[in-house]
């Protein structure tokens, strides 16, 4: 079967530049949209570490509309985290297509509008939204067509989606030459299908039938944990740029492994640095009270990879104040010297 083509002749060339309409992106490594993780500090944190272009998490589209002060903190972000997507979601279109009006009309606004369309989450898909709008392909449409109608090609607009609802579904092909009909300037696939959460393996052939359905750029999610998961997936699917996402939580030098500009073999010290980094930028965020409990699910990724013993792990993430954490960093950095 013919590989779809991306233009990149041999290689994997995740360093190269790609444009998505008019915008261009610095090299092809994606940080992909990730509720309660993407913040700013995370997104910063992953500029830092080389990503290409980042996404704020999903943010509702009523809750911009009614001016939530909270969902608007959602759409804060600094210069440096450019070029950067917001991401919306909703069920309803005309509420899409208000939303992106009123997030364009801010102060400071994003390089890209997304839509999520595979949100597979009780919560969002019970309102309509998320994957729900894969059961009714003529609302996703028109969801498209109202933010891309708003956008006024101000900015690109894109739609990450799945592949269907339930196993055996091809929605997301079914949609893609309809979507990007209506205007939309890229896809972004995470070929699995709702009712799979995020069990079993992305099923990558999907991505690469999505490629040769459609001329807009295709982004691949699903899987890319690895330099050699991402030239599997490269190589399968011809797909212009690829997304991380659970890769680079408690490894953000996934993405320097991906674009090969960096090394991936890491000592304790580095990665305690980069820890440390993380813990300054999210309790300036968040404040200590938030960040700190932020911080502990992420310090318990990155000691595993350092095989710090679960006990410690424990009593790391047992401490309070930012300075305790410190303190038992520190503590810990100490010791891992010690270490032969
Ligand atoms: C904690 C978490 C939160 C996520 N939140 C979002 C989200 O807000 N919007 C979205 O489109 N995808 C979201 N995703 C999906 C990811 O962007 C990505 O498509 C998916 O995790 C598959 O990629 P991976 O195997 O590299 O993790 C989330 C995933 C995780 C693990």
């Amino acid at each position: 079967m013919d590989v779809p083509t991306n233009g990149l002749s041999g290689g994997l060339a995740l360093d190269r530049s790609f444009r998505i309409a008019g915008l261009e992106m610095p090299n092809r490594v994606v940080l992909g949209p990730m509720a309660g993780v993407t913040g700013r500090a995370f997104r910063r944190h992953l500029k830092r570490h080389g990503a290409g272009l980042v996404f704020t998490e999903m943010v509702s589209a009523y809750g911009i509309v009614y001016r939530n002060r909270r969902t608007e903190d959602y759409l804060e972000f600094e210069q440096e985290e450019r070029p950067l997507g917001v991401q919306l979601f909703a069920a309803e279109p005309h509420v899409l297509g208000e939303a992106a009006e009123l997030v364009l009309e801010r102060e400071r606004t994003p390089d890209l509008l997304d839509i999520n369309m595979g949100c597979p989450v009780r919560k969002v898909v019970k309102t309509g939204a998320g994957s729900a709008l894969l059961a009714d392909p003529a609302r996703a449409v028109s969801a498209a067509a109202a933010v891309v109608r708003a956008a006024a090609a101000r900015v690109p607009v894109t739609v990450k989606l799945r592949s269907g609802l339930v196993p055996g579904e091809h929605t997301a092909l079914e949609l893609g030459p309809r979507l990007e009909a209506v205007g939309v300037s890229a896809l972004c696939l995470h070929p699995r299908v709702a009712s799979q959460m995020y069990r079993g393996t992305a099923d990558h052939a999907e991505t690469a039938a999505l490629k040769r359905l459609v001329s807009i750029p295709v982004i691949a999610s699903g899987d890319v944990d690895s330099r050699a998961a991402a030239a599997a997936i490269m190589e399968r699917t011809g797909a212009d740029a690829i997304m991380v996402a659970r890769g680079v939580l408690g490894n953000p030098w996934l993405v320097s492994e991906l674009l090969q500009t960096g090394t991936t073999v890491l000592g304790g010290a580095a990665v305690l640095d980069d820890l440390l980094e993380l813990l300054e930028g999210v309790t300036a965020e968040m404040g200590q009270e938030r960040g700190v409990r932020w911080f502990r699910t992420h310090l318990g990724w990155y000691l595993k990879r350092l095989r710090v013993p679960a006990r410690r792990i424990g009593e790391l993430r047992a401490a309070r104040g930012v300075e305790e954490v410190r303190a038992g960093l520190e503590r810990l950095r100490r010791e891992l010297t010690l270490t032969p």
